[in-house]
């Protein structure tokens, strides 16, 4: 043991990373054990961390809709291992050609927030269907009729109604109840069904089938998009079939920084996540953070995160419509100016800086991490928005719709469903995508390659900085994932804690900083996170313990 121990390290330290060097062994940790299972099944078939991505992602699509689908979107980030290419796949929505930049305001010049959140108006044009089947044509091993064969059985066998999902059916009840459709799936006599009851999903089952047999043609421009388009129209919405088969995936290169000796791989625009990760570790760099109290640790922390979140809100947009000054952004230069700022005994009041206030969004979406034995890499987040997306059921087609549009500012510096707020770059246009907050990452060394992410609406990004922090400590998956955490995003400017995130004492001496904190009665978050320590051999996962239905395997 010892002797395989010192050779290895031999090997990383003599000859740096040989070509062949192998984690040997699979990780998958996700929101859901038939998700993971799944992945594991189609990597046993012959598939690689690309085809059990997909496998993922369409398993959860069926068994976790209250967080991701296919009618809704997301961002795969992938690390392919022979030649260290890497890409973020963005199946993020994509507004329809008629949307406005006023559409959800009312006559008086309110926003109709039932209007952006609720029923066909609310949904994007779809991406999730178009990113795996991009994943499947130019990164997968097998076709994708074979990744998405678990998801179709599982739609057909059906899942047991498990804790969270009840929870969260539970808050969507009364929309869901609405459209019969959506009823019929998910309640029971109108009712969310007891834990353990089976439901099945024969028209999703019917749908996937459909997109395994001809490909993604049939859902952008076959049976299914006339289909979808004609479900959506009937109830007030504006989706052509125009839009649906202008979708098109878009491979953007990822955001990259260094902390500490590592590299960090992350979320590109239209995400503000990968933008704001490396602002935070850019601002933080030279503090020695692991020899400092913890109120002086998190008073610097949150003193970085502020800062991020207040260019969050004024700069960040879809790139291929808004100029987001990324170089600058995410520059050291730019850090240092903003860490001369921070006096490091006292909070900044927020509405000190410069800018606009932003607070904050949904608890929904998913995550998961996959590393396969060869060192292929996804890290993954998929989202509807907000929980069962817009509730909204095209009938026939046994998946509900996102409600996307609300990631948009409907209004300039108008909340949305969650508080969060926008500007011009962040305006509804036709085609253009919503800025998101997801941020799948891949932290690389040369002893240890870390995969994470997690839901959590604007919450997202500072959870993902503390994982990043917790692997920086040397600690593990499992310790990530459980970390007790905070927030802060600049406006509403306080801090927000989970119960045992600090002691009573550590509260008072952030207080006495000039900190507001908040600590709430919930925790937040659902973080799925790989490790391959590459000079000990070993591949370990951890699957946050807030869900009952999470599942990290190696194998
Ligand atoms: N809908 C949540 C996000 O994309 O950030």
């Amino acid at each position: 043991m010892m002797r395989t121990l010192w050779l290895s390290l031999l090997l990383v330290f003599a000859l740096g990373v040989s070509a062949d060097e192998r984690p040997g062994k699979a990780a998958i940790a996700s929101a859901h054990y038939l998700a993971t299972e799944a992945g594991h099944e189609v990597l046993a078939a012959g598939g690689n961390a690309f085809d059990a991505a997909i496998a993922v992602s369409a398993a959860l699509a069926v068994v976790e809709q209250t967080s991701s689908g296919i009618g809704g979107g997301g961002f795969w980030l992938l690390h392919r291992a022979e030649d260290g290419f890497e890409v973020m796949v963005d199946g993020r929505e994509q507004a329809p050609a008629a949307a406005t930049r006023d559409m959800y305001l009312n006559a008086d010049g309110t926003v109709n927030r039932e209007l952006a959140t609720t029923g066909p108006l609310a949904a994007g044009i779809p991406g999730e269907i178009a990113a795996l089947a991009h994943i499947a044509d130019n990164y997968g091993r097998l076709p994708l009729a074979d990744s998405l064969a678990p998801a179709i059985r599982i739609a057909r066998e059906g899942f047991p109604v498990y804790e969270k999902f009840h929870t969260m059916l539970g808050w969507s009840q009364q929309h869901i109840a609405r459209w019969p459709a959506a009823r019929e799936a998910f309640l029971l006599d109108g009712e969310v069904p007891p834990l353990g009851h089976v439901i099945k999903l024969p028209d999703l089952a019917r749908v996937l089938e459909r997109v395994a047999e001809g490909g993604a043609e049939v859902f952008y421009e076959g049976e299914i998009a006339q289909q979808l388009v004609d479900g959506v129209r009937a109830e007030g919405g504006i989706w052509t079939m125009e839009d649906m088969a202008a979708y098109t995936v878009v491979e953007r290169e990822p955001i990259r920084t260094r902390y500490q000796g590592y590299e960090l791989v992350t979320a590109a625009p239209p995400s503000s996540g990968g933008v704001a990760i490396a602002e935070m570790l850019n601002i933080l760099d030279p503090w020695p953070l692991d020899s400092l109290s913890t109120p002086q640790r998190t008073h610097l922390i949150v003193e970085a995160m502020r800062r991020a979140y207040r260019d969050r809100a004024i700069y960040l947009g879809d790139p291929d419509f808004t100029e987001v000054p990324v170089a600058r952004l995410t520059s050291r230069f730019y850090a240092d100016g903003l860490r001369a700022g921070i006096n490091p005994r006292a909070a900044t009041p927020s509405m000190m800086l410069p800018g606009n206030d932003l607070p904050w969004e949904s608890d929904d979406t998913t995550h998961f991490s996959v590393i396969d034995a060869d060192g292929n890499i996804v890290s993954a987040t998929l989202t509807v928005n907000l929980s069962f997306g817009n509730r909204f059921m095209v009938p026939g087609t046994g998946f509900v719709l996102n409600n996307e549009m609300d990631d948009f500012s409907a209004k300039e510096g108008e909340p949305n469903a969650f508080g969060l707020i926008g500007f011009k770059a962040n305006a509804i246009e036709p085609r253009k995508r919503p800025l998101s907050s997801m941020t799948p990452t891949i932290i690389k060394g040369d002893d240890r390659i870390g995969v994470l992410g997690t839901p959590g609406g604007s919450r997202i990004i500072t959870m993902v900085l503390l994982g990043i922090l917790d692997f920086m400590d040397g600690q593990q998956p499992e310790h990530w994932v459980a970390l007790p955490r905070f927030h802060h995003q600049y406006v509403p400017d306080r801090i927000s804690a989970e119960p045992d995130a600090f002691t009573p004492e550590e509260v008072a001496a952030l207080e006495a900083m000039g900190h507001t904190v908040e600590v709430r009665k919930g925790r937040w978050g659902n973080m799925h996170g790989v490790l391959w320590n590459r000079l000990t051999g070993e591949v370990s996962a951890g699957s946050d313990p807030r869900s009952d239905a999470g599942r990290a395997i190696v194998r």
